[in-house]
């Protein structure tokens, strides 16, 4: 079966109900046709058309190995021929999986005892909320239920990690956020500090306004806290100094369960295998899943901490098996995904070239953009990066959302062949390329991008603005 592209179009546009896609824009053919991806190979994708793109944004911040790994593809092969399924209920497994598991809890940072498998970032957030709830109610605390997460952060778009997420538009006309998730302050220091207030007073009043909010709360009725190692979808924004050992001060003071969302940061991203290495965290609960199979195949986990662990186990006489599962649980393709991914990661040390190529793409960023007039913060870590615009540097004030500036930089990438993500909250243009990519490539992509922001600014000054 060969379709040509308008035939393609017209199937998907009369039958695909796209995420995150204006739904009449795309019924009517106003944003034209879908974009038909047919091939990748290292940071680049090829559509039907044959044009190529940079990817920047490793697809959704998933593609860490690259694309076209064909190492992968032979794993995932083998295994389909082998077994292509069997579930893990009542104590079933495959050798992929138990190799799999045990690797993850070596690695892992803090100390882990099990891995819980979903298909993706959000189910396995799910997992996580319901063992807290669990836990408690196994250690005689049914009150301590309350999930505290941040503004701006994103922990998926199911019903309780959706609500988790603190953009109001993952919420609007979909009757969420659940009671009982609430949102704390954002550690965003461009945006949020006041004037002369260092990032350490910064970070320490964001963690006095947590530790009010369980007060206010009471402590009884807080069962965990959420966060990413660093802000991801909110606007790729790393933490302040000092803000992690301030806020995990907060909660171990009130017995409030950490839950790592390392889903965007684990596996190399930041420069360490994970974000929780990075800036010295300690989670009891770990969440993961792009990275994990580098999306040659939908995989997450949840990976539980030995204290929450020990709770569950210990009550299992009294409350039964651990009612919790999915058919696709510990998918064996997955985890044979998962486990060639993982040796490329290591033997090709992609932390290690997250970190130095990672801090080569910083330094050039700051370089090329952090002086021109509507750029006011350059920030990242790592192979995570933003651009975020302003109409104003001085008083930082946001272009009129009307501009659409982020989109218009996206867009201008795009054109000239780099896929660079308009990020959903403010003027954010954001990067995290493929962990496998140089230095060169690295250039290429500022280049671009630089020709791209600059094409902006010249249409905005034939507009007539002030820049
Ligand atoms: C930090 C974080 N958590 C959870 C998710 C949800 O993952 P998924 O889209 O696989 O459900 C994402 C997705 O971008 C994410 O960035």
């Amino acid at each position: 079966m060969s379709l040509n592209i308008k035939e393609i179009s017209e199937l998907d546009r009369r039958s695909v109900l796209h995420p995150f896609t204006q739904l009449k824009d795309f019924a009517t053919g106003r944003i034209g046709d879908p974009t038909i991806v047919e091939t990748g190979k290292g940071i680049r994708i090829r559509d039907a058309a044959g044009n190529e793109l940079i990817d920047g944004f490793a697809g959704l911040y998933c593609v860490n190995i690259g694309y076209g790994r064909t190492e992968v593809a032979e794993a995932i092969a083998r295994q389909a021929y082998k077994l292509a399924y069997y579930h893990t209920y009542a104590a079933h497994t495959t050798e992929e999986l138990a190799i799999l598991s045990d690797r993850l809890v070596r690695m892992a940072p803090g100390r882990m005892s099990k891995v819980f498998y979903g298909m993706s970032g959000s189910d396995a957030n799910e997992t996580q909320a319901k063992i807290v709830w669990y836990y408690n109610n196994l250690r005689g605390k049914p009150a301590k239920k309350k999930i505290i997460a941040r503004e701006r952060g994103y922990h998926g778009c199911s019903v309780i990690s959706g609500s988790m997420t603190g953009m109001s538009f993952y919420h609007d006309h979909m009757d969420l956020p659940l009671p009982n998730i609430l949102h704390t302050g954002v550690p965003h220091y461009y945006r949020g500090a006041r004037p002369g207030e260092t990032e350490q007073e910064f970070s320490n009043r964001r963690a006095a306004e947590l530790d009010e909010l369980i007060e206010r709360e009471g402590p009884d009725t807080v069962g965990a806290f959420i966060a990413e190692p660093v802000l991801g979808t909110g606007g790729i924004t790393p933490p302040p100094e000092g803000y992690w050992p301030a806020i995990q001060a907060v909660l171990r003071k009130h017995d409030v369960l950490l839950i790592a969302d390392e889903v965007i940061t684990g596996f190399g991203r930041t420069g360490s295998l994970f974000g929780s290495q990075h800036y010295g965290i300690e989670p009891d609960l770990i969440t993961v899943a792009k990275g994990l199979t580098s999306a040659y195949f939908p995989l997450s986990g949840a990976i539980v901490g030995e204290k929450v662990y020990a709770v569950l186990e210990e009550a299992a006489d009294k409350v039964g098996a651990f009612s919790h599962g999915y058919t696709y649980s510990g998918h064996p393709i997955g985890a044979a995904a998962a486990n060639a991914v993982l040796d490329i990661v290591e033997k090709e040390n992609l932390p290690g070239n997250a970190r130095a190529v990672g801090a080569y793409f910083q330094a050039q960023l700051k370089e090329t953009f952090a002086q021109l007039p509507i750029v006011g913060e350059v920030r990242g870590v790592g192979l995570m990066a933003a651009i975020e615009f302003v109409a104003d540097r001085e008083s930082r004030t946001l272009f009129d959302p009307a501009l659409k500036i982020g989109a218009r930089v996206s867009k201008a990438a795009r054109d000239r062949g780099l896929i660079a993500r308009a990020m959903p909250h403010g003027d954010i243009l954001g990067f995290a390329p493929p962990l496998v990519v140089t230095r060169e490539e690295i250039d290429e992509i500022v280049e671009i991008a630089g020709a791209s922001v600059r094409e902006v600014m010249d249409e905005l000054v034939r507009e007539g603005r002030k820049i």
